[in-house]
């Protein structure tokens, strides 16, 4: 009876809950993705392969492109003249395919912006985010540090006054396939991924792409993104170290990774997501006791318990946007005639600038994506098609303490408003690590303001939170998010004191 009776509430409850703000536009933005997919990953019997991750496939199955001087002429053909409603710049643009996977006809899509000023001496930096599902172009490189942003009126440009090509040259990729312009010929290619196979895509675009930009073949180079790239980043890195042991030469320049608001562990990360929401008013302290005590957050199997007790604090947080739980909503999908002032941070509606510019035949055109007429999809900000994701590892912690065995830079950073990965989860995650400090919790400074606080870990891995920022913190806090960049890539530690 009891059972009876609390199945019929959670049946109630999930009911009123699919009905709230966050679904009413019919289209899948950042702000679903993630939940959606741990939905998926913890339901009884899920198939979701959550073992350790491993590279699975060794140099002979990767596929480099040989002739040179197609892959020279390729890279002038990719060089972006002009994006339609774009503002004057001084640096290059580049956008196009490079094929990961021949025999299948799997291509990914990347656009690269080189560095403001001193290309040759920056290094270069690839920015992946996360989903599974969404697409770093819409994200990244056009609401987040990429050099433009999409204005109210859909079709044009204005300068983020602090691109992250201040500080590198960028390179942003849509990845797997079914993401973005990113696609396969072979249709069960886009339905169908997992970290494995999008590790190995990733790798093997990175290789080809190096062929085509043999300039940065030498050069330091990065890998950053933010939540569930929490995953890609490291698996990628992992890959990367595997083949320039295997080779024994350096094949990719990496000195390390950053990553934002990230999937790490899924048991501290889901256990902190909750501490962050009692302890941030949104639930209750008794609700989140229960939740704390009758859920496992490891297995497949929660109890009703369990899942009452969540759908109770679902109640509470669907209607805020959890990503930055003190934002406003966006309460009007349309685009406006005249394009709106823009302002420091991100407006609200925002996907739905960017939606409108990224499926306008103009702006495919100059950007050479979707050339070959994909069919199964319009663009879209995070994946319809990509609806079965068949391995995700339950922690990535074996993976950061391999990359400070191995000598990488390892700085992990968190914006403080965000509610979906927050920074009690990822201090929960980072804690269980167990390792010394080298630097004690301290305020960092930007232009005489707290930008956010730090700790050092020995070994080396820097912790840093971003102050007022949510899940996309360079949306948020700009300036704050290039000033970190900037000294994650010097290997400088955040000022404590302001100048
Ligand atoms: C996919 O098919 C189209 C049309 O046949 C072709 O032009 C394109 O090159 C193929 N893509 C890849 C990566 O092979
Ligand atoms: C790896 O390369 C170095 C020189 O670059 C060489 O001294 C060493 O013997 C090589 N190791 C193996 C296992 O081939
Ligand atoms: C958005 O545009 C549609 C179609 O032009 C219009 O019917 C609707 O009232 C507009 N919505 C708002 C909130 O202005
Ligand atoms: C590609 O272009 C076709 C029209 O040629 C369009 O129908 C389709 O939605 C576009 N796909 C994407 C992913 O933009
Ligand atoms: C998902 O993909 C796996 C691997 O190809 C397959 O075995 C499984 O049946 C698929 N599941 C669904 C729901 O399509």
């Amino acid at each position: 009876m009891e059972t009876f009776k609390s199945t019929t509430s959670l049946l109630l409850l999930t009911l009123f809950l699919s009905s709230t703000v966050t679904q009413i536009f019919g289209v899948k933005t950042q702000s679903e993705a993630l939940g959606q997919f741990y939905k998926a990953k913890f339901r009884h019997n899920s198939n979701i392969d959550k073992s350790h991750f491993t590279h699975d496939f060794d140099d002979q199955d990767l596929k480099y492109l040989h002739n040179k001087k197609t892959v020279v002429s390729q890279k002038e053909n990719d060089k972006i003249q002009k994006l339609p409603g774009q503002p004057r710049v001084r640096f290059e643009q580049y956008g196009g395919y490079v094929t990961v996977d021949e025999s299948a006809g799997r291509a990914f899509y990347y656009y690269f912006v080189e560095a403001q000023r001193s290309k040759d001496s920056l290094p270069l930096l690839l920015w992946l985010n996360g989903g599974p599902g969404c697409s770093s172009l819409a994200y990244g490189a056009f609401q987040e540090l990429g050099p433009f942003r999409v204005n109210s009126d859909g079709k044009t440009l204005h300068k983020n006054k602090f691109a992250w090509n201040h500080a590198a040259n960028v390179l942003f990729l849509e990845s797997p396939a079914g993401v973005g312009f990113s696609y396969s010929n072979t249709s069960s290619d886009v339905k169908i991924g997992g970290d494995r196979k999008t590790a190995k895509d990733n790798y093997q675009f990175l290789v080809n792409w190096l062929e085509r930009f043999p300039e940065y073949k030498d050069k330091d180079f990065y890998i950053s993104g933010e939540s569930y790239a929490g995953h890609y980043v490291p698996q990628l890195a992992h890959t990367i170290l595997y083949h320039n042991k295997k080779a024994n030469k350096t094949m990719v320049n990496l000195k390390g990774i950053l990553i934002g608001n990230a999937v790490i562990n899924d048991e501290t990360d889901t256990r902190g997501m909750y501490e962050y929401f009692a302890s941030h008013a949104l639930i209750s302290d008794e609700l989140e006791a229960q939740i704390q005590k009758q859920c496992k957050f490891t297995e497949s199997s929660e109890s009703d318990e369990c899942k009452l007790a969540r759908s109770k604090a679902e109640y509470n947080t669907d209607p805020i946007d959890i990503y930055n739980i003190y934002a406003p909503l966006c309460h009007n999908t349309n685009l406006t005639a005249k394009p709106k002032k823009p302002s420091l941070v991100i407006d609200p509606c925002s996907d739905y600038y960017t939606i409108a510019y990224m499926n306008r035949p103009d702006v495919q055109k100059a950007l050479h994506a979707n050339v070959t007429n994909i069919k199964y999809s319009n663009w879209q900000p995070c994946s319809d098609v990509l609806t079965n994701w068949t391995d995700s590892s339950s922690t990535i912690i074996p993976l950061l303490r391999e990359f400070m065995t191995n000598g990488l830079r390892v700085w992990i950073f968190s914006g403080d408003t965000d509610g979906r990965v927050p920074v009690t989860s990822t201090k929960n995650s980072i804690k269980i690590m167990k390792l010394p400090i080298k630097t004690a919790w301290h305020p960092w400074y930007l232009s005489a303001e707290v930008g956010g606080y730090t700790q050092v870990y020995k070994g080396d891995m820097t912790f840093a939170t971003v102050r007022g920022a949510g899940h996309q913190v360079p949306s948020y806090e700009a300036a704050r998010s290039l000033s970190l960049v900037m000294h994650f890539l010097a290997g400088t530690d955040l000022p404590d004191k302001h100048n």
